[in-house]
């Protein structure tokens, strides 16, 4: 089976849109503000899509292209957008610039806002399981798409390449959680691992987050497993007009015969972080305007 995302993301984007348009009342509507401070064009494509995606549900948005000189300048930008009411979501894009402290600017972010779910207090109540943590976009989506496309992690091994703080440690924390969707039995795998392929052979759901292009291949996989691919790697081919194409972690035809479900790369994760990213803000919204009982 083919995990194509774009149907579910479509179905939350639908779901926010609707209960955004059930709030028409209220004095405003909800708003994301996202900092840009780089050039990166990879960065600017992925705060266009998600401008595009806040649009089209009826979230507004400000992008802030900024060039801090220094991390207290940026600082000091992330206050305005703190105390600005009018702002539910602050989204700052990562990578920042060499110069800047990125523990710094994301403990700056107020936690009450911090719809990335990178503030250390969002990642601890994450750990605790506190119903008003801000979950970190991609992998709640990759949770969520489990849950939609019925690929129950139950008692199952999941096996996570990539101990990042976007994505493999959040993840590893979340599918282990006593929750609905979780409940699974987690190893955590990365660049120092020993007899990586021992493990991953034993993998009922492999999940990949390392960069490295077409790495994981069907000698790691177990017959039947379900494989979601993280990675957006370019790589060169003459044959496009670009001379580009983008390709996952996981060399995707080679693997795909042998297990039960894959995500394809584009149009895996990337539409859940996007959709996630929305309902965070949704959810921040919420609370920002005291209302507790719809469940976003
Ligand atoms: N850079 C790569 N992924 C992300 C993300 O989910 N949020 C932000 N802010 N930056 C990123």
């Amino acid at each position: 089976m083919l995990i194509d995302s774009h149907t579910i993301a479509r179905e939350i984007h639908e779901e926010v849109k609707k209960t955004i348009d059930s709030l028409k009342y209220l004095p405003r509507k909800p708003c994301l503000a996202a900092v840009l401070a780089t050039k990166h064009p990879a960065s600017q494509t992925y705060v266009a899509r998600k401008v595009k995606a806040c649009h089209e549900v009826g979230i507004e948005s400000k992008v802030f292209h900024i060039e801090p000189t220094s991390t207290k300048e940026l600082l000091n930008f992330i206050d305005t957008l703190n105390n600005d009411p009018s702002i539910d979501g602050i989204l700052i894009q990562l990578p920042l610039p060499p110069h800047i402290k990125l523990l710094d600017v994301l403990m700056h972010v107020d936690p009450s806002k911090d719809v990335d779910g990178f503030h250390p207090l969002n990642a601890g109540k994450v750990l605790l399981q506190d119903p008003s943590a801000f979950y970190p976009c991609t992998p709640l989506g990759i949770k969520v798409l489990l849950e939609r496309k019925s690929i129950d992690v139950y008692g199952k091994h999941v096996v996570i390449i990539g101990r990042s703080n976007l994505v493999g440690k959040p993840l590893a924390t979340i599918l282990m959680q006593d929750a609905p969707g979780c409940n699974a039995s987690v190893t955590v795998t990365h660049n120092k691992t020993r007899n990586l392929q021992e493990i991953t052979k034993t993998a009922d759901i492999l999940v990949v987050a390392i960069g490295k292009p077409l790495y994981i291949g069907p000698d790691m996989i177990k017959d039947g497993a379900v494989v979601v691919d993280v990675g957006i790697n370019k790589i060169e081919d003459a044959s496009k007009k670009s001379g580009y194409r983008i390709v996952g972690d996981v060399d995707f035809d080679a693997v795909r015969k042998k297990c039960s479900a894959i995500t394809p790369v584009p149009g895996g994760v990337g539409p859940m972080t996007i959709a996630m990213l929305l309902k965070n803000t949704l959810k921040s919204y919420l609370l920002h305007n005291n209302i507790h009982n719809i469940h976003e």
